[in-house]
């Protein structure tokens, strides 16, 4: 029987103390959350990738609070074994102290059991006035999309020195502040391992090498659902889009070439009410 992971249990991950890697992966319904809790992963983050991967974005700044709240509670109503982590999305902790608490209520009231934002040390207050409310915060540097236009496109992060060492420094920042684990987008792998180091929270990884506590992959990339251009640090287990196209095409030739519905797949009438409806017009079964 699976046991249900916790923010604690998390925090405690350390691959350096002997634990295993931690896996997560995106899901953004009930179908997806399950699947994702019967393969075992050991936490849910209700991405808001959302935006790119389900709603046709260009980028993830097109989602609201409300957005997030809305697909946190579908994965949440499929009772995952997997600690569920809303993503706070652009505009909902860069405003004020309060906003950023209310927003996070939001998606805990929704069913997430924490809440990850993007930033280093700028981000401080409104972690620690999160972590204050009791809601567990996990923090996302590095290439971070929704500073996209800020960034100058989707770029890979801390490739020079200077750069590289802001990172270890918001790492330690986001540690201090309380936050339970630390997502690593986008840079090189000798950062994210100074970074895994230097800190004592869990690293989660996604584009960041293999010395991460953790790896994070987007539910669409994994699965091939996304079958788009995909980034480098991505591999495909499965080809469902392939496979979504073949049962489609499948059924639309069954339904072009009357071999659908078959008579298995078709509801009847008993032969007496077939022949009383025959009189107005029906057609008996044997017709
Ligand atoms: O929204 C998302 O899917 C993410 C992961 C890439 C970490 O933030």
């Amino acid at each position: 029987m699976s046991t249900a992971m916790s923010a604690p249990a998390v925090r405690a991950h350390k691959v350096r103390d002997g634990a295993d890697p931690l896996v997560m992966v995106t899901a953004y319904d009930a179908p997806s959350a399950r699947a994702a809790s019967e393969a075992g992963v050991d936490l849910i983050l209700v991405g808001d990738s959302v935006a790119m991967v389900v709603l046709g974005y260009d980028d993830t700044l097109q989602v609201s609070v409300e957005d997030m709240a809305h697909h946190t509670a579908a994965v949440a109503r499929a009772r995952p074994d997997a600690l569920i982590v809303g993503d706070l999305p652009w505009m909902s902790y860069h405003v004020s102290v309060p906003d950023t608490v209310r927003n996070a209520a939001s998606l805990v009231q929704a069913g997430a059991q924490a809440v990850k934002l993007e930033g280093g040390a700028k981000r401080v207050p409104m972690i620690e006035a999160v972590v204050d409310t009791e809601i567990p915060v996990m923090g996302h540097i590095g290439l971070t999309p929704q500073s996209v236009h800020a960034m100058g496109g989707f770029r890979v992060q801390g490739k020079d020195t200077e750069a590289a060492m802001e990172l270890v420094s918001d790492a330690k920042a986001l540690d201090h502040a309380g936050c339970f684990a630390l997502v690593l987008e986008g840079i090189p792998e000798r950062v994210a391992q100074m970074i895994t180091t230097a800190i004592d929270i869990p690293t989660i990884g996604i584009g960041a090498g293999v010395h991460c506590d953790g790896q994070v992959l987007v539910y669409h990339d994994v699965l091939g659902i996304e079958d788009r251009l995909a980034p480098k640090f991505v591999r495909r287990y499965a080809d469902l889009k392939s496979a979504a196209v073949a049962g489609l095409s499948a059924f639309a030739a069954d339904v072009r070439g009357g071999r659908f519905p078959s008579d298995d797949e078709t509801y009847h009438l008993s032969d007496e009410v077939a022949e009383a409806l025959a009189a107005y017009g029906g057609a008996t079964n044997r017709e």
